[in-house]
């Protein structure tokens, strides 16, 4: 159906919004650059604009971007301020253990950077986009879907398939996996599958090319790949395969998928219950009629929280116990030296590379924990705590991406993003940080101190808000209230509002592939169920 206005019924709500919809669409400052040909993490293909906020949100289904609170006024704050404030939220000690989050182990840092990008991805035609810049008629509604995975599916997207062993002219049930290289250092010999699929010029061949940005958040999506393939071994050598094996492991991999979102991430974010609360008592403030919409409060301020989990660096396999972050965006398609056959041979270096070097697959045991998984005991250091310091390698992003503290600040403004006290107001909190605790510091920081200094103490960015009560209310084990309703409201809500979700589907269905505890899944046993835990051994 149009959203364009008629003659007819001029002041019904719909005809309401679509005159607002024209009025956007005559004004090309609004559209201008809303479309991204070559979108990055944090750089969807369409992204939400100011104008395209103030004017539609509010409506019950606003389209493909919205803003949960949108009665709020914006929070202004002059660039000068921002710059100060980001430049003190730096991880001064970034070894230290006080700053260790215990309870959330490191691989979900990159967890969380792929589940974003599965709520993120757009893959509506470039053409598409283009003649709906805005995201407002003509977009795939934001979900937990694994799109970023599959793709269209084997018809739609038949590169990131690989080819029927029973009919060679068609993509098969299961995913392309790509094969490493082997280099001199670090003696890893062997006919390795773990690297992502390639093009002959080492661009990644998976559903969202945004996965191949660094090296950790790509092994997570290979493990995502070797899961579906593992579900597709399971039906066919069970008693009765499905006719249709990709449909039926789609859906299992995708409702396990959607179970360790909401109870091995979410509810390490957000406390356990916080889920089964939700969905008992129901939404209260991320609510749509119809389509899930993507929240400017989630996307802008409280989602971004895994910025300030990620270390310094990381110990990744036995051949690189201690590695520098830089090195994980150098060994990716999209950051980095993979380039596939324009790799100088002989190598002249550890960069540039044909694909990934068998000496960087990853050892899992030192990103979950797997502690019983075999072999010697390894390191498990967990992520960085909730909180305001973020790593100094984000504080200098590659490729002039600048100070990533600063730009989420600024986008905050841009966007018009509400300051975390009236956020509080509104959701009628019991307990909101006071302008005390917002200049509280702890561990070396001086960012609360500065931030009373600019005045923002009293009225504070809500991305900063959101970190300092996960500091201040958990000790940055986990979000405070706050934050805690926005990403778990959020996430319930992408989930519910998919009418191919378990929570739509099949409300009290519990996952049944094989798991430590019977009835749950978590990542350790996704990790544990495709079995390629440490591929090079110790
Ligand atoms: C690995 C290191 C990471 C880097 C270098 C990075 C970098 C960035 C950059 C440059 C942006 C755009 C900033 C802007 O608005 O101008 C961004 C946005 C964002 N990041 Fe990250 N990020 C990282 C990890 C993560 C993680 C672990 C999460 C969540 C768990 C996350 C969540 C987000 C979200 C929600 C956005 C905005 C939404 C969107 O994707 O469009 N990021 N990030």
């Amino acid at each position: 159906m149009s959203l364009k206005p008629t003659s007819a019924a001029q002041t019904s709500p719909a005809a309401v919004f679509a005159a607002k919809v024209a009025n956007l669409e005559a004004k090309p400052a609004a559209n201008a650059n809303a479309v991204k040909v070559t979108p990055g993490h944090g750089v969807a293909g369409r992204h939400a604009t100011r104008a395209l906020l103030d004017i539609l949100s509010g409506n019950k289904d606003p389209g493909m971007f919205g803003r949960m609170f949108p009665k709020l006024a914006p929070l202004n704050v002059p660039d000068s301020k921002l710059e100060t404030l980001s430049k003190a939220m730096v991880d001064k000690d970034p070894t230290a253990e006080t700053g260790d989050n215990k309870q959330i182990p490191r691989g979900f840092t990159f967890f969380g950077q792929f589940v974003d990008h599965d709520v993120t991805l757009d893959l509506t035609s470039l053409g598409d986009k283009e003649k709906d810049p805005l995201g407002i008629e003509n977009f795939r509604t934001p979900g937990v879907d694994l799109d970023c995975v599959y793709g269209l599916g084997p018809d739609g997207s038949p590169h990131l398939y690989a080819r029927n062993p029973a009919n060679g002219n068609k993509p098969g049930p299961k995913m392309l996996i790509g094969k490493n290289i082997t280099v001199p250092f670090g003696n890893v010999v062997g006919d390795f599958r773990n690297d992502l699929p390639r093009s002959p010029e080492g661009f990644a061949l998976i559903g969202d090319h945004r996965n191949d940005e660094n090296l950790l958040i790509a092994q997570t999506h290979l493990a995502f790949l070797k899961f579906h393939n593992k579900v597709c071994d399971m039906l066919s050598a069970g008693a009765n395969p499905p006719a249709d094996i990709f449909r039926e492991a789609r859906r299992i991999v995708t409702w396990h998928y959607q179970w360790i979102v909401l109870h091995d991430w979410v509810e390490r974010l957000a406390g356990k219950g916080t889920v089964a609360k939700i969905l008992h008592d129901g939404r209260k403030f991320y609510r749509f009629k119809k389509v899930p919409f993507m929240p400017v409060e989630f996307s802008a301020a409280a989602y971004r929280l895994g910025h300030s989990m990620v270390r310094q660096g990381y110990g990744h396999n036995r051949i690189f116990p201690g590695t520098p972050f830089q090195l994980f965006f150098d060994f990716s398609g999209l950051s980095g030296g993979i380039v596939g056959d324009l790799a100088p041979n002989p190598p002249i270096g550890q960069i540039p590379v044909a694909a990934l070097p068998s000496n960087g697959i990853i050892d899992w045991r030192r990103f979950y924990a797997l502690g019983d998984s075999g072999g010697a005991a390894v390191p498990m250091s967990p992520s960085r705590k909730l909180d305001t310091q973020l790593a100094e390698v984000l504080h200098a992003l590659p490729g002039g991406g600048g100070n990533l503290a600063f730009r989420n600040l600024k986008r905050g403004v841009n966007l018009g993003l509400p300051s975390g006290q009236d956020v509080a107001k509104h959701m009628r909190m019991k307990d909101p940080l006071t302008p005390d605790e917002i200049a509280s510091d702890s561990n070396g920081s001086t960012d609360g101190a500065i931030c009373k200094q600019l005045g923002l103490h009293t009225a504070t960015p809500l991305w900063y808000y959101i970190l300092k009560e996960a500091k201040v209310r958990h000790d940055g084990l986990r979000l405070g209230p706050l934050g805690s309703i926005i990403v778990a409201e959020v996430f319930v809500g992408l989930i519910h509002g998919d009418q191919n979700s378990f929570l739509w589907k099949a409300k009290n269905w519990k996952p049944t592939l094989p798991s430590a505890k019977p009835g749950d899944f978590t990542m350790v046993d996704m990790l544990r169920f495709v079995n390629d835990i440490n591929p090079i051994g110790d």
